[in-house]
This record gives C-alpha cells, sequence and structure tokens, in this order.
C-alpha cells in the first residue's frame, strides 16, 4: 500500500486498547494502520512513541499520525516539536474537522482517559473525511512552519 494510505498509531500504557481499537477501525475502512505500539501496559514515556510516530509522518513513510495517552495532551506536546508536524488534540469531531480544514494538521492526538471509544473513533473519522482547504489558510499555515527556523524572540505582533 502506498504511503498515502498509510496511518501511524502509537500511544502510551494509558492509551493501549483505545489505540488497538483506532487501527483496528482504520484498516476496515482500507487504511493501512502501522501500528508501532507499545503493546504491553507497564508505564512507559509517552514522549518516546510520540516522536516514533512523527518521524514516520515527515519522513513521508505515512500520511497520518494518530497519537494516544491518557489526556492526548503529551504525546501533542512532543509530536510539534519535531519539525514538519502539525498536531492537535481533539475532544470533539468539529475541532478534528477544522484541524485538516484550516490548519493542514498532519497528526491528530487523543486522550483515553478524556474521550469514550465511540466519540474516539468519530473524532478520527471527522480528521480523516476532512481536506486542507488552502486558501487563506495556507499562508497561515506557512507561517506556523516558519517559527521552525525562526530565531529565537523575533516576530510576532
Ligand atoms: C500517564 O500517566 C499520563 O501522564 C500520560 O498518559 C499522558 O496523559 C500525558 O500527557
Amino acid at each position: 500500500m502506498t504511503a498515502s494510505k498509510r496511518i501511524v498509531l502509537s500511544s502510551d500504557h494509558a492509551a493501549i486498547a483505545l489505540r488497538q481499537a483506532i487501527a483496528a477501525h482504520i484498516s476496515a475502512q482500507g487504511w493501512e494502520a502501522v501500528d508501532i505500539g507499545p503493546t504491553t501496559p507497564q508505564s512507559t514515556p509517552y514522549p518516546l512513541y510520540a516522536e516514533a510516530a512523527a518521524r514516520r509522518v515527515v519522513s513521508g513513510d505515512c500520511r497520518f499520525g494518530l497519537i494516544l495517552c491518557g489526556t492526548g495532551q503529551g504525546v501533542m506536546m512532543a509530536a510539534n516539536k519535531v519539525r514538519g508536524v502539525r498536531c492537535g488534540v481533539c475532544v470533539d469531531t468539529f475541532s478534528a474537522r477544522m484541524i485538516r480544514q484550516h490548519n493542514d494538521a498532519n497528526m491528530l492526538a487523543i486522550g483515553a482517559r478524556v474521550v469514550g471509544e465511540g466519540l474516539a473513533l468519530d473524532i478520527v473519522d471527522a480528521f480523516l473525511a476532512a481536506a486542507f482547504e488552502g486558501g487563506r489558510h495556507a499562508p497561515r499555515v506557512e507561517m506556523i512552519m516558519a517559527l521552525e527556523a525562526r530565531p529565537e524572540m523575533e516576530g510576532g505582533v
């Protein structure tokens, strides 16, 4: 399967069951789920798994990344430190759609201790069904990405 149909998934120990449910859900829709773990329930640092998924996305190996932890916040913060990542935490389907349409997000973070499985699957569906609108949103996304290259304490209003 091509990279355009490949989605990487990772989590920490707090979200293994939900991650596996999402992997099965997207596989049934025809995506190739690249589930990089973990599979054992012992406590594990979420930045390691968030980074591993992020690298798969920015390298072009996978089109999107779905990352999970207890809140979704930790994996989101870690992933957004990797150049090229645009990741948002979503607890609702509207935001999941909008981060694709307006922010061209390439990763989605979900908190397994925040949302139930049914809502999480709907959030994933909303994210994957939406497309970046471009237009007036394109230069704004470019401005986000330019922050990665700018020297400290420069710019702003
Ligand atoms: C693990 O206990 C928890 O801190 C983690 O899953 C996540 O919520 C961090 O942001």
